[in-house]
């Protein structure tokens, strides 16, 4: 058996008149860039999360630093995340001109870890950027008390967790803004690239909506700007596929049940956990093998195996060739936790259109594995 690690095509037709329904408006409407399908989504996104304010931007990175921007964020300040992110969250620091300051993640969650947040802080500290990784919120109650004594922003890095809440609290609800990407693979994902954010600080709202756009939200007048916006047919295929994300996110919760109640007898692993109280939405299913050097080996015996394992992320940020390329850049404390996430980590096939056989084969492939190292 094969089994893929993404789902895209099967998505696709299982959805396929209600894409192509919109691609077809959009085709025939003859408005391709800033259209009404753009409008129809920013109200749909802004509804879904419960904010004021969506803007639809050209990717999960632009959303990041254009925010970084709207709030004034940028040369001279420091901004807080954690290693194990996707390199794009400090990326868009960068980009913003701002110091990346990086710091470890918890044990369990692999999100940034409140407790390593406030030795990071300096009177050049604007903002902490939490990153819901692998689609489980970070602890953004600690995180806003934190940022609320300091006079800090908080921007969610949702690029992982649409659909996705913690205990007592939702995306988007503890934050400044937040961010996401609609790249291909994300649980609300286009055929392409694309991101959003969403607010309720009406400034930031207007700032993007000019920044997007040269500068411009009339025609001819111009201020310093970019050229960032979300095409109106991957609004139409988002806006088709919004309507199905609590669906879809429920069933990869279903085969998270299904593989955790699987491999919890072997031996050589630590499985996720979803924290009492949080809807962990299952971006990705990562395990962790208990030994560094068995990392590989797992991996690849799954893809020798037809089981599309991959990694996520086996490099952290401060390990990259050439880190920090000149940029404003500090590690604050012992990373150890990062590092051993990138070390350890495994991703197992996630998503929605799975199948029981599939999941199954994932499941007797990686207890196989684990047997054969007793
Ligand atoms: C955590 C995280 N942040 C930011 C991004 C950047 O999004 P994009 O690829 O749309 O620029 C991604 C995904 O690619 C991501 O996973």
């Amino acid at each position: 058996m094969k089994v893929e690690f993404y789902g895209h095509v099967r998505q696709y037709h299982n959805i396929k008149s209600e894409i192509d329904h919109n691609i077809k408006a959009v085709l025939e409407s003859g408005q391709y860039v800033m259209g009404p399908m753009l409008k129809q989504l920013e109200g749909e996104l802004a509804a879904y999360h419960g904010t004021k304010f969506a803007v639809g931007v050209g990717n999960g990175t632009d959303a990041i630093w254009l925010a970084l921007m709207a709030l004034g964020v940028g040369p001279g300040d420091e901004v807080i995340t954690h290693a194990n992110t996707f390199f794009a969250t400090a990326e868009a620091i960068w980009i913003a001109g701002a110091t990346a300051v990086l710091v470890d993640c918890d044990p369990v969650t692999k999100c940034i870890d409140p407790a390593k947040i406030e030795a990071a802080i300096t009177p050049k500290t604007k903002a902490i950027i939490p990153v819901h990784l692998y689609g489980q919120c970070a602890d953004m109650k600690a995180i806003r008390k934190i940022a609320d004594q300091h006079k800090l922003f908080v921007i969610e890095d949702n690029a992982q967790a649409i659909g996705a809440s913690g205990n007592g609290f939702k995306v988007a609800e503890l934050s400044d803004v937040t961010c996401t990407s609609f790249i291909i693979q994300k649980n609300l994902g286009t055929f392409g690239d694309s991101g959003a954010l969403v607010t309720n600080h009406a400034h930031v709202d207007a700032t993007v909506r000019k920044l997007r756009n040269h500068g411009s939200n009339a025609r001819n007048v111009h201020s310093y700007g970019f050229n960032s916006r979300l095409d109106d047919l991957h609004a139409g295929i988002l806006s088709a596929k919004l309507k199905h994300i609590d669906a879809w996110n429920d069933l990869r919760r279903k085969w998270a049940v299904r593989y955790t109640a699987g491999l919890k007898a072997a031996q050589q692993f630590i499985l996720p956990t979803e924290l009492p109280g949080y809807r962990h939405v299952f971006h990705l299913y990562v395990i962790e093998t208990k030994k560094a050097e068995q990392r590989d080996a797992l991996v690849k015996y799954l893809v020798d195996n037809g089981v599309d394992a991959k990694t996520h992320y086996s490099i952290a940020i401060h390990k990259q060739g050439g880190y920090p390329w000149g940029r404003g850049a500090r590690t604050v404390g012992s990373l150890a936790n990062a590092e051993w996430n990138a070390a350890t980590c495994v991703s197992l096939p996630m998503f929605p259109e799975l199948t029981e056989a599939e999941v199954d084969y994932v499941i007797a492939k990686t207890l196989e594995w684990d047997k054969a190292q007793h």
